[in-house]
């Protein structure tokens, strides 16, 4: 398998309740290395771009006003199939069927509310890394 970089999210819902320290320790015990971390306040017009392939979706509106409710925490995540073990790491998208141990199960609020985003394949890892962090904050 090759070394991997993902990109993460840790969302409005989770650094609220001050759970990102927790969130990063499941992504370390599963031997994923945080090599760019900063924690920022979302505009508008930046979560509407970010999740511009869910525009035509119910949820959508609902879903950027959520992600600028309160700063996030955005990390690239490197390792051994990173992108994967990420999803596996976070759990499904809906509390209510992520596996056991999983940070959605642990502690995601409901399927919008679900603590975490990373990224789904090594395309879109890419657009998101570079869409947060340039180049000189990647040098790690
Ligand atoms: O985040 P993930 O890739 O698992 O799910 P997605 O299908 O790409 O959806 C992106 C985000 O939209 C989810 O993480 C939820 O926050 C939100 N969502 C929602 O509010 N209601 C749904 N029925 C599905 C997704
Ligand atoms: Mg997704």
């Amino acid at each position: 398998m090759a070394l991997e970089r993902t990109f993460s999210i840790i969302k409005p819902d989770a650094t609220k309740r001050n759970l990102t320290g927790a969130i990063v320790k499941k992504f370390e015990d599963a031997g994923l290395r945080v090599v760019a971390s900063k924690r920022i306040q979302m505009t508008l017009a930046q979560a509407q771009e970010f999740y511009g392939v869910h525009s035509e979706r119910p949820f959508f509106g609902e879903l950027c006003d959520f992600m600028i409710s309160e700063p996030v925490v955005v990390q690239v995540l490197e390792g051994e199939g990173a992108i994967a073990k990420n999803r596996e790491v976070m759990g499904a998208t809906n509390p209510a069927d992520a596996a056991a141990g999983t940070i959605r199960a642990e502690f995601a609020e409901s399927v919008g509310e679900n603590s975490v985003h990373g990224s789904d394949a090594p395309e879109t890892a890419a657009i998101e890394i570079a869409y947060f962090f340039s180049g000189l904050e990647l040098v790690g």
